[in-house]
């Protein structure tokens, strides 16, 4: 099947780098979110990330103006009705999450994909609550998106290789690498990273270091871009904290509690840098 038309649901970090990739490959984008204020900081935020290629010369006014151009924006489910492939990225809660999917299965023309960004909840779910579930899969960006090689395809139990195939294709016109991975909690990406961040909060909750010493020690120690407390402020903790809890309810072993600290923060609303405090504070 060839995806022309394509919808994102939630214009947050991730929904606006998807859109904005997608934009910027030649699809013709519907950026959807409940909030017209949202929908504009979106907005803003890939024209900053499109003028910053343009500066760099990796692209020219006119692949700006082009990617702008398939761009629209819209408060509206309904809007989907003409769409090929909706990729959702609404907060992680599998309530929000369920009640989207039974919308866009009635909104979608029949052939529609139905894909979803989720870090972590389970696709097969996801899937069980339409009437397309072989149409249903987990199509999981890296943030920051635009930057980012990595998509991580999630196949659902009910998902048909035909389905997987096209997102497959999808991914490589957006120039980006897909990997195949079954439906499990925290499937690879998130099952690998996010313990090795809730550790790294656990040696501050330990009193083992302070934020900076141990981000300092994976990234000169272990060559990592950031360390694991600037990345949990990145990703935000709340994102964390949720993925915390589905690996530990998904999988029942004590080794993926969520540490205490973690949780007070979330709490607190310290939810990284998008509320200006987590391990860090940002201006
Ligand atoms: N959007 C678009 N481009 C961005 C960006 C953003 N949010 N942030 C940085 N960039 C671009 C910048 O434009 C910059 O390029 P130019 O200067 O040439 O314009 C380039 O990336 C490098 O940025 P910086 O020099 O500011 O900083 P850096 O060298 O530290 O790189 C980084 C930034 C790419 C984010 C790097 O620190 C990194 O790779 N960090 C780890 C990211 C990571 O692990 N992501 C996965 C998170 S887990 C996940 O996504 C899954 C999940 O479900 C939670
Ligand atoms: P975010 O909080 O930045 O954005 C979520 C957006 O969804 C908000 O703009 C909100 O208004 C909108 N929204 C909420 N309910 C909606 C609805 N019913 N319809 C339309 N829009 C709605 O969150 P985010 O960090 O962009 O995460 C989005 C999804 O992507 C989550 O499932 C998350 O787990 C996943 N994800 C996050 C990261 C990360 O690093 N933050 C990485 C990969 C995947």
């Amino acid at each position: 099947m060839a995806v022309e038309k394509v919808m994102v649901i939630g214009a947050g970090q991730m929904g606006a780098g998807i859109a904005q990739v997608f934009a910027q490959s030649g699809f013709q984008v519907k950026l959807n979110d409940i909030a017209e204020e949202n929908l504009q900081k979106g907005l803003a935020t890939i024209e900053k990330h499109l003028s910053r290629n343009v500066e760099k010369g990796r692209m020219d006014e006119a692949d700006k103006t082009n990617t702008l151009n398939n761009l629209e924006t819209t408060t509206s489910l309904n809007d989907a009705n003409d769409c090929d492939l909706v990729i959702e990225a609404v907060v992680e809660n599998m309530d929000v999450k369920t009640k989207v999917f039974q919308q866009l299965d009635q909104i979608t023309p029949k052939h529609a994909i139905l894909a979803s960004n989720t870090s972590s909840l389970p696709i097969t779910d996801i899937a069980a609550v339409t009437e397309r579930p072989e149409q249903v899969i987990g199509m999981h960006f890296m943030n920051p998106v635009p930057v980012m090689k990595l998509v991580e395809v999630i196949r659902a139990i009910q998902t048909t290789d035909e389905t997987y195939q096209t997102i497959a294709e999808t991914a490589e016109k957006l120039n980006k690498t897909a990997v195949e991975v079954n439906d499990y909690p925290g499937f690879v990406s998130n099952r690998v990273l996010m313990p090795m961040i809730n550790e790294a909060v656990y040696t501050v909750f330990e009193g083992v270091a302070e934020p900076e010493a141990i981000d300092e020690v994976m990234k000169l120690g272990m060559n990592h871009p950031m360390g694991p407390l600037r990345l949990a402020d990145f990703i935000g903790l709340d994102t964390c904290l949720s993925i915390m809890e589905i690996l530990h309810e998904g999988f029942g072993d004590s080794k993926y509690r969520p540490c205490p600290l973690l949780r007070k923060y979330v709490n607190a609303g310290w939810l990284g840098k998008k509320s200006g405090r987590g391990f860090y504070v940002y201006e």
